[in-house]
C-alpha cells in the first residue's frame, strides 16, 4: 500500500477562496443563491451537502442526478443506496456520521459531465467546505473529485489504492457507486477495500510538521 508525498494544498489557487464566509450555514446561503455558472439555470435546487458539520470522514462526488436535483441531498438515487450500503458495512457507520458533498453543486443537463468551467465555478464551496469541516478522511468518489482534489490528470483507475496526505489529514481516492452498479465485483471489491482503508486511516495521525495542524 503506497502512501504518497503530502500536497502543499496545491488545489487552493488564486480564486478559490471564499471571503468572508465563516461557517457553512453561511456558506449553504450563498450556495442557494449561486449564479457562477449556466448549470443554476437547470437546477431544481442546489445540492449543498449533508451530514455531521464535524464529520471525521467526509466523502466527495461528482454532482446531482436527477434525484438529487429533485431532493435537493447528495446521493439519494441508486448510487446513493449503494453507498450507504458500504459506508454501513465497511465502516459500521450511516450517511448522517458522515459529511457528504459534491464537485459540483448543480445537476448537469441530462447527467453529462460537469464541464471545467462549471467545476471551476463551483470548487470555492467545495474548498470551504473542507476547510470548515476539517475532516480527517475525505474519501473521492470517482475521477472528477479525485483529479479535483489532488490537482492530477490521473485516472482513478490508477489512483485507487494509494492514500494522500491531504490537509491536516488524508484522502482516499476510490470508484465512484455508479462505476461499481456497472463495473461489477471487481470495482465493488476495490471500493470495499478503499473504504476499509480510509477507515483505518481515520486513526492514523499525519507526519507532524508536514502540513497544517488539525
Ligand atoms: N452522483 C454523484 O456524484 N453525486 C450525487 O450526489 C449523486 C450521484
Amino acid at each position: 500500500m503506497t502512501v504518497r508525498a503530502y500536497r502543499p494544498v496545491s488545489w487552493q489557487l488564486p480564486n478559490a477562496t471564499m471571503p468572508g464566509v465563516g461557517t457553512l450555514q453561511a456558506l449553504r446561503a450563498e450556495a442557494l443563491t449561486c449564479t457562477r455558472c449556466p448549470l443554476a439555470e437547470g437546477r431544481t435546487q442546489v445540492v449543498f451537502g449533508i451530514g455531521d458539520e464535524a464529520a471525521d470522514l467526509m466523502l466527495v462526488g461528482e454532482g446531482p442526478g436527477r434525484q438529487e436535483d429533485l431532493r435537493g441531498e447528495p446521493f439519494v438515487g441508486r448510487s446513493g443506496q449503494l453507498l450507504d450500503t458500504l459506508l454501513r458495512q465497511e465502516l459500521g457507520m450511516g450517511r448522517e456520521a458522515c459529511y457528504i458533498a459534491n464537485v459540483v453543486k448543480c445537476r448537469p443537463p441530462g447527467n453529462r459531465d460537469p464541464l471545467p468551467a462549471e467545476i471551476a465555478a463551483c470548487r470555492p464551496y467545495l474548498q470551504a467546505q473542507i476547510e470548515l469541516i476539517r475532516p480527517v478522511v475525505v474519501v473521492s468518489l470517482g475521477n472528477f473529485a479525485t483529479r479535483l482534489l489532488l490537482d492530477t490528470t490521473e485516472g482513478i483507475t490508477r489512483l485507487r489504492g494509494t492514500v494522500h496526505r491531504f490537509g491536516p489529514g488524508w484522502l482516499v481516492p476510490t470508484y465512484h457507486p455508479a462505476a461499481a452498479l456497472r463495473g461489477g465485483t471487481e470495482v465493488l471489491a476495490g471500493m470495499r477495500a478503499d473504504l476499509v482503508r480510509a477507515k483505518r486511516y481515520l486513526s492514523v495521525d499525519p507526519p507532524a510538521g508536514d502540513g497544517p495542524d488539525r
